[in-house]
């Protein structure tokens, strides 16, 4: 937050910041769904929904997690929420009590800490290995499971580092989980783009849904970051107090969006399919271009659109740490990237490739120098 609003202010003042901060596609919503949010509004859609989501759209959420993963789930077990974060705040609110654990693989996303800690659990973190591209593995898991272990929360593709959990690792996790009890919370925000294999969910596995928690969003897959939208597959109690915390706080989603997003979901598909395909030309030449900076090591990203490099080759001598990096990089460079202390990792930074090639090459050319000139 510190960086992003260093680099605002610097771009008000005029300057010219590459900015590879922003967690968000650079794409425009695709039309079809802007037409559907138009004539919500020209047909007066404009009022209170039920607090847990239209019918129509728990409905399409359904239909769709169905033909794209082969799940069963019906629309009792769905809510529709303010985003995909909201769909995280309220499962970790209705279900984690104090003094539960809640384990996050390393590096995590931001908000997962917070929304623990402010349900009085704990985060127990396993760390991951950077030479295998941070994925996490049921054996890393294993040894941190307790008795107080309520939850594990797996997001693959991952941000900040794009590792995937393949198949296979990920039914090992379930089962370790389940045989427990404990619930395996899966954001699938990132679930539509993978590089090097197909998109899955867990939730389809015989006897996830009882202990298996979907968190899903349309912000990514289809361009729609501002409109708000997430969605949870749940089971049916949980749903219930989901949405009773939601009646209470948000209450439901707004209304012409909820129309939009029935349309992404039920819509043609191939703006998926053509973002995916830029973000692998972009991966490709990220990737390509930061192991080019000498010292620099990057895993491979194979989803999500952020690429995760190891920059500790400029650590050390006048910079003590990644914040004090990207602090500097800004000031001095003009590239905003997100320090990896937000992500919990000491030696990396974040870098969105959800920007412009041209915008990539600028960056990464000045990302470039600025580590040469420090190391
Ligand atoms: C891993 C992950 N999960 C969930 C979200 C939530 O997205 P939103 O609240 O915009 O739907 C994000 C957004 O950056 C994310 O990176």
């Amino acid at each position: 937050m510190k960086v992003a609003a260093e680099a605002d202010r610097l771009r008000a003042e005029g300057a010219d910041v590459v900015d590879f901060g922003a967690g968000e596609p650079d794409f425009p919503t695709p039309d079809n769904i802007k037409q559907a949010a138009i004539r919500a509004l020209e047909q007066n859609f404009t009022k209170y929904t039920p607090a847990g989501g239209t019918a129509e759209l728990k409905r399409a959420i359904c239909e769709r997690h169905a033909k794209d993963f082969g799940t069963d789930y019906k629309p009792s077990e769905c809510i529709v929420t303010v985003g995909g974060k909201h769909v995280i705040f309220n499962l970790t609110q209705a279900l984690i009590n104090p003094g539960d654990e809640v384990i996050i693989p390393v590096p995590y996303w931001v908000t997962y800490k917070d929304v623990v800690n402010y349900a009085g659990g704990k985060c127990v973190f396993v760390d991951t290995d950077e030479e295998k591209g941070f994925t996490v593995t049921a054996a890393m898991i294993e040894p941190h499971l307790t008795p107080r272990t309520r939850m594990v929360i797996i997001n693959s593709p991952s941000n900040p580092s794009g590792a995937v959990v393949d198949r296979e690792e990920f039914e090992k996790i379930f089962r370790l989980t389940s045989a427990r009890g404990i619930y395996l919370m899966t954001d699938e925000c990132y679930c539509k783009f993978l590089y090097d294999s197909a998109p899955y969910s867990i939730a389809a596995l015989p006897g996830a849904k009882e202990t298996v928690l979907v968190a899903g969003s349309l912000s990514k897959t289809y361009a729609m970051t501002g409109w708000r939208i997430g969605f949870g597959l749940v089971p049916q109690a949980i749903v219930g107090a989901m949405t009773k915390l939601q009646s209470h706080s948000t209450s439901n989603p707004t209304s012409i969006c909820q129309k939009g997003g029935v349309e992404a979901l039920n819509g043609p598909q191939d703006s998926v399919a053509a973002m995916l395909a830029e973000y692998r030309k972009r991966r490709d030449f990220v990737i390509q271009r930061l192991r080019a900076i000498p010292g620099v090591k990057c895993a491979e990203p194979r989803g999500a659109f952020y690429a995760y490099p190891n920059i500790s080759v400029a650590l050390g001598k006048g910079i003590r740490n990644t914040l004090e990096f990207a602090e500097k990089l800004l000031a001095d460079a003009r590239v905003a990237v997100v320090p990896g202390e937000a992500f919990g990792t000491e030696k990396h930074v974040r870098i969105s490739y959800a920007a412009s090639m041209a915008e990539l090459e600028r960056g990464l050319e000045r990302l470039h120098g600025f580590i040469v000139q420090h190391s």
